[in-house]
């Protein structure tokens, strides 16, 4: 199945063009939409010519022994089904994906249903799922010759480009809002050698001035509007569904900031369904912060036929998004597979990101939003006990560890943002105490700790 011949099309109206003539912005000429990868090839096939479903998934799984890079990375091994390179020599890879898929038996207990799995994206090289897509646009930002890339970043994105950029030899420049990204993810930016510059605008400003500033120099955009990027995005859809046995869970449960994610996710499960290699489509549930909500408000207003903007307020500051790019390509993810969208409380994202890391997992709060997100619908009644879900945990709790100290310490919440909680809180805090230097004195800290 080496089709290496991938085109783009437009998601608003639906025109094609190849992949260099798509402009510096990735925004269509005609109706300014967004532009989707696509492989005319593979509809082509018919009959014996088709992908043969059971080859590709014996394939796959074997180069997983293999020592190569390409094969060692989660995202390449399903090269067949990103044929978006001339040359494979190309890719730069940090030997991303394959990512742990964790049980969680005890919020299964909690929550009463059967099944609940944490698909740790967090794991990656550079602590997210950030990774995986940069792969594969750093790869093509490499083909394509370009010396400089560029992103606009509440943090993640913007460590995976220096550090993959750095991979490649390439400079990368970063915008990030000023005092609103976690010191973790500033760090790595420093540390991978990007240009780093902090703005006075939240992160929908920065990449709207980006949005100029790669129309005026030869920079390559490497945001999730860039449409190689959800490429490799919609591996881990492979990647769960290979850990089923190619039977998918019922339900895949994702934070929701600029929306690039749960559309990659879409994009790979409907792939893998339209080639044969699953028999259905999960549901997937995309899940926001209650002050960064725009796709809840569009579903809520218009079924998610228009967004109106926000501004965004959240501590999960990784998803403080007032105006999401992809919510067009996120909205068809969720309808077309019977999912929800639906908001939570920065209380509520505390206390689910406190009982992962209490599962011994954690992340970082925007991952939380799923956990909180899959007990409100089972609230609502929605999630049969029977089900299997899929939390998909986008960041690593180590990114954002100032959130962590300040909830355990007391001082992350305000009063009226825990009323009805703070029991809950309570029993999940685990503030480090000062003790004397003495067995006796530490021992005595253990009483009532059974
Ligand atoms: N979780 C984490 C940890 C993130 O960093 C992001 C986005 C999301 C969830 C939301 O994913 O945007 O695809 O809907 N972070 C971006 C960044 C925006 O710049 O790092 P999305």
């Amino acid at each position: 199945m080496n089709d290496n011949l991938h085109q783009l099309r437009c998601f608003g109206c639906g025109a094609r063009i190849d992949g260099a003539e798509a402009q510096p912005d990735f925004r269509c000429a005609l109706c300014g939409d967004l532009f989707e990868v696509e492989y005319p090839g593979w509809g082509q096939r018919r009959g014996n010519d088709r992908p043969n479903p059971g080859a590709l998934k014996w394939l796959w799984r074997e180069r997983r022994c293999s020592s190569e890079a390409l094969d060692q990375s989660g995202v390449w091994r399903f090269r067949e089904l990103l044929p978006i390179l001339q040359n494979f020599g190309n890719v730069v890879t940090l030997r991303e994906g394959n990512t742990p898929l964790y049980h969680l038996p005890r919020t299964a207990k909690a929550l009463g249903i059967d099944q609940i799995f944490a698909k740790h994206q967090g794991m990656n090289p550079t602590g997210s799922f950030k990774d995986t897509g940069m792969t594969a646009a750093m790869s093509v930002a490499l083909e394509r010759g370009f010396q400089w890339v560029a992103c606009a970043s509440t943090g993640n994105t913007s460590a995976a480009m220096a550090a993959y950029a750095a991979r490649a030899g390439l400079r990368s420049l970063v915008l990030i809002p000023e005092g609103k990204i976690a010191w973790g993810k500033l760090s790595q930016a420093m540390d991978y050698g990007a240009v780093t510059c902090q703005l006075p605008v939240d992160f929908d400003g920065c990449l709207r001035l980006l949005t100029e500033i790669v129309k005026e120099a030869p920079i390559y955009l490497l945001n999730s509007v860039n449409p190689y990027r959800l490429e490799g995005q919609k591996t881990p859809a492979f990647e769960i569904a290979e850990a089923f046995d190619w039977n998918v869970p019922d339900h895949v449960i994702v934070p929701g900031g600029n929306l690039g994610n749960s559309s990659a996710l879409g994009k790979g499960f409907r792939e893998l369904h339209e080639l044969g290699l699953i028999a259905r489509m999960p549901r997937i549930s995309v899940i926001q912060a209650e002050g960064a909500n725009p796709l809840v408000r569009s579903f809520a207003a218009s079924q998610g036929a228009t967004l109106e903007p926000v501004e965004a307020h959240t501590r999960a500051t990784a998803i403080r998004i007032g105006n999401p790019a992809s919510w067009r390509k996120a909205t068809r993810a969720i309808q077309d597979t019977g999912g929800w969208c639906l908001d939570v409380t920065e209380a509520e994202i505390a206390v689910a990101k406190a009982e992962l890391g209490a599962e011994g997992l954690g992340c970082e709060p925007a991952s939380a939003v799923t956990l909180a997100g899959l007990k409100k619908l089972h609230a609502r009644g929605v999630v049969a006990p029977g089900e299997t879900v899929v939390l998909v945990l986008t960041g690593h709790t180590l990114k954002d560890a100032d959130y962590t100290i300040d909830f355990h310490r007391g001082t992350l919440l305000k009063e009226e943002e825990t009323v009805g909680m703070e029991a809950k809180i309570d029993s999940l805090r685990r503030n480090a105490v000062a003790v004397e230097a003495t067995p006796a004195a530490v021992l005595a800290t253990l009483k009532g700790r059974a």
